[in-house]
């Protein structure tokens, strides 16, 4: 019989089994030494919780609001390219289990299936991800088709005006779908779930810029594309401006610096997501939940601060919110969930962050997420 699936890390070793190796890697990688990537998870990992008894543990509630809207807990899915390749359609298979689950799900610019697609299968709003593109045309026309789609939140993420270095993409030779050169035959040879899924499905390539990105299916042709179309000139101006044309719930993902972080609240966005990309940008960078504290004390009063980066556990979602954070996006955390089983997958990622959340608060001897603060952090333990 198989084992039972408890963790993030045994959905990983599943996914690790199931996706093509390419796209394994695409998500499972960071940039260049991967030194943020994995400071991410073990800056986490070095945090101390106190144990609490004789509190009363009874009727509990992770219930809370991101960014203004109302979250079973304080956990979103965050933007991710090319998910539709960790398994057929699953940028709809996410979404759906996010609706499920009750809390927001991130569609990214650069996602397999498109914002219409999305909208066709779900029924709540999800949030869409913007990356500023020097065509501003093209950046208003993904603005109102996500507005068409009924979103509720635009991410605008920051922290990408010049792709960072992912050296085992390119040592993969990653192109969206894969070319079926010998070494790909080999593998897509031992994923038959994952190849019967993109065989059933029309949604290969990049549809939210299909039109924009002829010919764009390769990492290089992706990175050339990415350089001409992303704008390394962005300023706080474009931001107002997007801010203004998009008229609705803004986040600015991609802060890591407390003085950003003061530009951002000053932009008039409702709330900031305190990230590194996962790891896949600036390498050498702070981790998230390290850079988190400072930029709460600066912020924390005027706007609302939101973190990602290395989240696996629940006990990660409640030391970040500890640390100030109103929630967190996880990644990772759900892209091997949906290469592990799809929709089902996802749900059981996020069924194990809320248990392991849920059962870590009443032990740190909380009831109310709302209430939990640095007190169920081990002093000398926590990054300050
Ligand atoms: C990302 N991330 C990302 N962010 C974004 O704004 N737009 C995007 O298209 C992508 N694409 C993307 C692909 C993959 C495979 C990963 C893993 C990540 C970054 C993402 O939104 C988030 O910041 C990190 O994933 C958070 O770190 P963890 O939870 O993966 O450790």
């Amino acid at each position: 019989m198989a084992r039972p699936v408890t963790t993030i890390e045994d959905l990983r070793i599943k996914a690790k089994r199931r996706v093509p190796k390419m796209f394994y890697d695409y998500a499972d990688s960071g940039s260049w030494t991967e030194t943020t990537y994995r400071a991410n998870e073990t800056d986490f990992a070095a945090i101390r919780l106190r144990q609490r008894v004789a509190v009363d543990m009874r009727n509990r509630s992770l219930a809370s609001t991101m960014a203004g809207q109302p979250v079973s807990m304080p956990v979103a899915l965050a933007p991710t390219g090319l998910t539709g390749m960790q398994h057929a359609d699953g940028e709809i298979l996410a979404a759906k289990a996010a609706e499920k689950a009750g809390i927001p799900f991130t569609l990214s610019t650069m996602s397999i299936c498109s914002i219409e697609d999305v909208a066709e299968h779900t029924t709540r709003p999800f949030w869409f991800q913007l990356y500023v593109m020097k065509d501003r045309a093209f950046a208003r026309a993904l603005m109102d088709r996500a507005k068409a789609a009924g979103c509720s939140a635009l991410v605008l993420t920051l922290d990408l005006q010049v792709l960072g270095q992912r050296h085992k993409d390119i040592v993969n030779g990653l192109t969206t779908p894969p070319k079926p050169t010998l070494a790909n035959i080999l593998n897509l040879a031992t994923k038959p779930h994952w190849c019967l899924g993109m065989l059933g499905t029309n949604r290969r390539t990049f549809r939210n810029i299909a039109g924009h990105a002829e010919g764009v299916s390769d990492m290089s042709s992706l990175s050339a594309w990415t350089a001409e179309q992303f704008d390394p000139a962005l300023s706080w101006d474009d931001v107002k401006e997007i801010k203004d044309y998009w008229g609705g719930t803004l986040i600015l993902k991609g802060i890591l610096d407390a003085e950003d972080a003061r530009n951002a609240a000053a932009s008039g966005a409702d709330a900031i997501i305190v990230s590194n990309h996962g790891g896949r940008q600036l390498d050498g960078a702070l981790s998230s939940i390290a850079a988190l504290p400072a930029i709460v004390e600066a912020v924390g009063e005027r706007i609302e601060v939101l973190m990602d980066g290395g989240v696996r556990t629940g006990q990660d979602v409640l030391k970040a919110v500890a640390l100030g954070a109103k929630g967190v996006f996880i990644g990772r955390a759900f892209l091997y969930g949906l290469g592990a089983g799809g929709q089902a997958g996802v749900e059981k990622a996020i069924e194990i962050i809320a248990k392991e959340l849920d059962v870590t608060m009443a032990l740190c001897g909380h009831r109310d997420i709302g209430n939990v603060g640095k007190e169920i952090l081990v002093p000398g333990t926590y990054p300050t």
